[in-house]
């Protein structure tokens, strides 16, 4: 009976045509203390058996058997999911044969001659195999991890967009409407009332209700850009005359798409990147002329927005609190794209957008 305290036996299956080899590895195995359970096979059917039907911890193999080598039950103990690791354990075979050996992805090559270094080798390759597995088990749950932030992402854009539809709804049909019944009673007095004071408090109601209509169509604009309805080249072009009329830098547009219908969460993306690069410059670039460039030559989607300004110093663009352009970063990645930010101090900064026509977007 085994106590608790001690560690499992190794189960090792030994590949070897020769019984009295087969005893001189477990005598050098039980000199060496190391607790473990030797199986024998020396038919390359009884190997892939043995290790279809049980766990190993490790495999040691004879190079030359009866109508077959090593080589060949290496290759059978791959089609096995999580293999053990497998040592060769012959007389000599020469060192080309050897070095072959490992480039395969064997574990280790020992001599027969060298039986007293056994135990040593073997728990070498447990552990490194140990090591493995972690390693890929961290990368596998790196990469899942990536995947839910990236879902994530995806869906907070969708709602942030939905939400925003919402509001723009909201100002729409309860403020438009009754800014409109404003307008309609206020016309009303005008015309019921010819007295000069009340025609000058009209007017100026009048004059303040128009700036009201303005600023609501331009904050429904920015929630839910109907402008897109038009199209992204018609969107981009009025978000970069507006940025122009705003900030009066001057605004270079080029514009060639061929692709009649672009598909609406990609227009989307353009759309929003386009808007935070120019608010971006608005706010830090201090720049003379931008330039602005959509085109979809070779069938991917490029968006660049190239400034003059005094570019992103280095610890600005990673700071924690700047989530504009790893938003976009996001953006791009969930529509199939991917984006660039190239910016040198003192020589301006670009943008550029790119997302393959042939990856069909969502939404
Ligand atoms: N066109 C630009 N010119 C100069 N600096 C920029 C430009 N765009 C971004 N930056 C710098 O990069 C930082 C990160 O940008 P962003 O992620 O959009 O965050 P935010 O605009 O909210 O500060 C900005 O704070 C700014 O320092
Ligand atoms: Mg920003």
């Amino acid at each position: 009976m085994q106590s608790d305290s001690l560690p499992a036996p190794l189960r090792i299956l030994h590949l070897e045509d020769s019984q009295l080899d087969h005893d001189i590895v477990r005598q050098a195995l039980r000199r060496a203390g190391m607790p473990c359970e030797l199986e024998r096979v020396e038919s390359l059917d009884a190997f892939v058996r043995q290790v279809q039907v049980s766990d190993f911890d490790v495999v040691l193999a004879d190079y030359r058997l009866p109508g077959f080598t090593a080589l060949d039950a290496w290759e059978a103990l791959q089609a096995i999911p999580q293999p053990p690791p497998f040592i060769l354990l012959s007389g000599a075979i020469g060192e080309a044969a050897a070095v072959d050996a490992i480039k395969l992805g064997m574990s280790d090559y020992l001599l027969k001659d060298d039986l007293g270094k056994l135990a040593h080798v073997i728990q070498r390759a447990i552990d490194v195999q140990q090591a493995k597995r972690e390693r890929e088990r961290a990368v596998e749950e790196l990469a899942a991890s990536e995947q839910r932030m990236a879902r994530f992402a995806e869906h907070l854009q969708t709602s942030i967009e939905q939400e925003r539809a919402a509001i723009a709804r909201e100002i729409h049909d309860d403020i438009g409407g009754s800014l409109a019944a404003i307008q309609f009673d206020l016309s009303w007095i005008g015309r019921h009332h010819a007295d000069a004071e009340t025609q000058g408090h009209v007017q100026a109601a009048t004059g303040m209700l128009q700036h009201a209509v303005g600023a609501s169509q331009r904050i429904m604009m920015n929630l839910r850009p109907a402008i897109l309805d038009q199209g992204l080249e018609a969107a981009i072009d009025w978000l970069a005359a507006e940025f122009e009329r705003r900030t009066g830098v001057r605004t270079l547009v080029r514009i060639t798409l061929r692709e009649p219908a672009l598909p609406k969460n990609m227009q989307l993306t353009a759309y929003r990147t386009a808007q935070e690069a120019l608010t971006n410059i608005s706010k830090h670039a201090r720049c003379r002329e931008v330039r602005v460039e959509l085109s979809d030559a070779e069938r991917v989607l490029t968006l660049e927005i190239t400034d003059n300004g005094q570019g992103i110093q280095p610890p600005e663009r990673d700071k924690a609190t700047a989530f504009g352009l790893k938003g976009l970063q996001e953006r791009a990645r969930t529509a199939g794209g991917w984006l660039d930010v190239s910016s040198r101090p003192g020589e301006g900064t670009s943008i550029t957008l790119s997302i393959p026509l042939t990856i069909e977007a969502k939404g």
